[in-house]
């Protein structure tokens, strides 16, 4: 039997739902989960992201393939790729390279999604717009005129633009490095970066609402980013934890490697603690302790 992509995304949709790192129990996720069609922002050509004959990453083409491109696009846990070297490699046949943007995952998005908790009519800023996909969830969540996306390239922000538009929806897209955030728009209740950090930028605990929360992953000595949740202070500080182990690329001015005791991490840390991570960033730099370690401080 051919599904179609509402049946599809419908599956996915009941996949994510048996998973503890799916829907939970946010009503609303599913709901816009389902309004939203993925198909519409993954390029009719994507590359799958595990190597294949020659060691190459395969293409995925729609016209070629219809059906199995349909598959991997409402494969809960399938990032694809849309972008390797900077767009240096055209889609037109297996590529290596490295990753430079993605579809996330159905799985991924919607992790980050639950962590965000945005509420409809809250301004919300995303750096890393990529595909748009993303950014057409939070608009159905909060209202399309309350979101503002940052894509530093311009030739993905066109692309997106035009499947937003495309979709029905106007949300504000800026071409620029989303490391500034976007003072413009500030303050924001939510700021979420779908591009890793090794540091988390000033200007993003800046333009965040006292009380907003902001999600990103950060690059940890782990070998993987930790996801983290922050909450603002108010005066250009915020802190939280870690609440999830996921892979991102790093945003473009974050790629060269740094010791991690630049920035800001402990020189000794236990890898399978790190639920008990504590992150505190400020307009003086980050700050990473383990839970065990603060309290013996406080004590
Ligand atoms: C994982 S992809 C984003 C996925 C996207 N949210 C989606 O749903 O398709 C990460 C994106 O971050 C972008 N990026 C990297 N560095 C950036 C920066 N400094 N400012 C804004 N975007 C950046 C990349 O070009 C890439 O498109």
């Amino acid at each position: 039997m051919v599904m179609t992509a509402e049946g599809l995304r419908a599956r996915c949709a009941r996949r994510m739902s048996l998973t503890p790192r799916g829907f939970a129990d946010c009503s609303w996720l599913r709901q816009v989960f389902l309004e939203v069609p993925r198909e519409e922002f993954v390029p009719d050509r994507v590359w799958w992201p595990a190597r294949g004959d020659g060691a190459r990453y395969p293409l995925i083409d729609r016209n070629e393939k219809p059906r199995a491109w349909l598959k991997a696009v409402y494969e809960p846990g399938a990032a694809l790729i849309t972008q390797i070297d900077d767009g240096t490699v055209a889609p037109t046949g297996p590529a290596d390279g490295a990753f430079t943007s993605s579809i996330s995952s159905p799985g991924v998005v919607i992790e980050l999604l639950r962590h965000l908790a945005p509420e409809p009519g809250e301004r919300i800023l995303e750096i890393g717009t990529g595909s748009g996909y993303t950014t057409a969830l939070l608009a159905h969540r909060a209202g399309a005129a309350c979101v503002v996306t940052v894509e530093i390239d311009p030739c993905l922000a066109a692309r997106a633009e035009r499947r937003l538009r495309a979709v029905g929806l106007d949300p504000e897209i800026v071409t620029g490095d989303g490391e500034q955030g976007y003072a413009r728009g500030a303050p924001y209740g939510r700021i979420l970066s779908t591009a890793s950090v090794r540091r988390i930028p000033r200007a993003w605990l800046r333009q965040l609402k006292p009380g907003g929360v902001l999600v990103t992953p950060l690059d940890s000595p782990f070998g993987y980013d930790l996801l983290v949740h922050l909450t603002g202070d108010g005066h250009g500080g915020a802190s939280g934890r870690a609440v999830a182990q996921v892979e991102f690329m790093r945003v473009r001015g974050q790629r060269a490697q740094r010791p991690y005791t630049e920035l800001g991490w402990p020189a000794e840390l236990n890898t399978t603690q790190w639920r008990d991570l504590r992150v505190r960033a400020d307009q003086s730099g980050q700050h990473i302790t383990a839970a065990t370690a603060e309290a013996a401080c406080n004590w």
